[in-house]
């Protein structure tokens, strides 16, 4: 049974079956039914392709983040092994737990972006064989310098007897390298220090690339790398 206040407000009430809804009223709800299904279509569709754009021409967000990550890891870990850390008396063994614990969370960030990196696709480019070879070579030397340098890091940290023991941040402990080959662990830490600088050059020509593509041939090669704001939509 349909109750006269339903029918007069123009809501539908629970009380009313179906099949006594007036007419009008079933129509409109069959009408907006229609239209609501067909604009969140055209909705999912643009939002689908949004998502395919942003994924062919970006590095993958997670890839992007850690990215970054590395790169202000990095800069602060240059900044103390050539500032205090270089310092007179007892700077370098004051500074040494410090660099030795940013050291370790860079080579976590690269370990986990090593991950991301073979899991998901690079950004789709017009580009020559010969360029794509020569990126893809840049990058590995890139990756292959910085595990270098910690690697060698690693195997030439020994904290004196009086030192406290290597500690993450204080808190994880981290375990001492075992001596390899004949080299002693301050062989390995002058090696370590050369490599640095290799490091360094490296990431100076990778930056002027960078910008060359960014201010110069403004081929979206910057862009494939920073946050925009479709990218919550490649998130997932
Ligand atoms: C990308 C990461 C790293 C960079 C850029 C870096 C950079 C440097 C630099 C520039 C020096 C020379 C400092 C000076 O001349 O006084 C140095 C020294 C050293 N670093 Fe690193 N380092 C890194 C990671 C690590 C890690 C992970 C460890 C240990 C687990 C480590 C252990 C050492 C040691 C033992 C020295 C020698 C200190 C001394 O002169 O006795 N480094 N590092
Ligand atoms: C201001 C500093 C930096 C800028 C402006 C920058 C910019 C960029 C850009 C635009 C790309 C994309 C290149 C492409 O798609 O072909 C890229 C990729 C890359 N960058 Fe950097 N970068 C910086 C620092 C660094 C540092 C310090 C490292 C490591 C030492 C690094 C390692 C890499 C690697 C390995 C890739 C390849 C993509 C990947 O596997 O993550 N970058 N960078």
């Amino acid at each position: 049974m349909a109750s006269n206040s339903s029918c007069r407000s123009g809501f539908r009430s629970s009380h009313v079956a179906p099949s006594e809804e007036p007419v009008f009223l079933r129509n409109l709800a069959h009408w907006r039914g229609r239209n609501h299904h067909g604009l969140m279509h055209a909705f999912d569709n643009r939002r689908a392709s949004e998502v395919r754009e942003n994924r062919r021409l970006h590095w993958h967000f997670g890839v992007r983040l850690l990215h970054w990550l590395t790169a202000i890891a990095l800069a602060a870990q240059i900044a103390i092994a050539f500032g205090p850390m270089n310092g007179p008396g007892m700077a370098t063994m004051n500074w040494l737990p410090l660099h030795m614990s940013i050291g370790v969370t860079i080579l976590a960030t690269i370990v986990l972006r090593l991950c991301w990196r073979v899991s998901t696709r690079a950004p789709v480019r017009p580009t020559s064989r010969f360029m794509r070879f020569a990126t893809t070579f840049f990058h590995v030397s890139l990756y292959a310098a910085i595990l270098a340098v910690l690697i060698t890091g690693w195997l030439g940290y020994r904290p004196m007897p009086f030192m406290p023991p290597a500690r993450l941040f204080g808190t994880l402990p981290v375990p001492l390298a075992p001596s390899v080959g004949a080299l002693s662990a301050r062989g390995f830490a002058l090696i370590h220090a050369k490599l640095v600088w290799i490091l360094l050059g490296l990431a100076g020509v990778h930056i002027l690339a960078a910008l060359a593509h960014f201010a110069l041939l403004r081929d979206g090669v910057m862009r494939s790398m920073v946050f925009s704001r479709s990218d919550t939509a490649s998130r997932g």
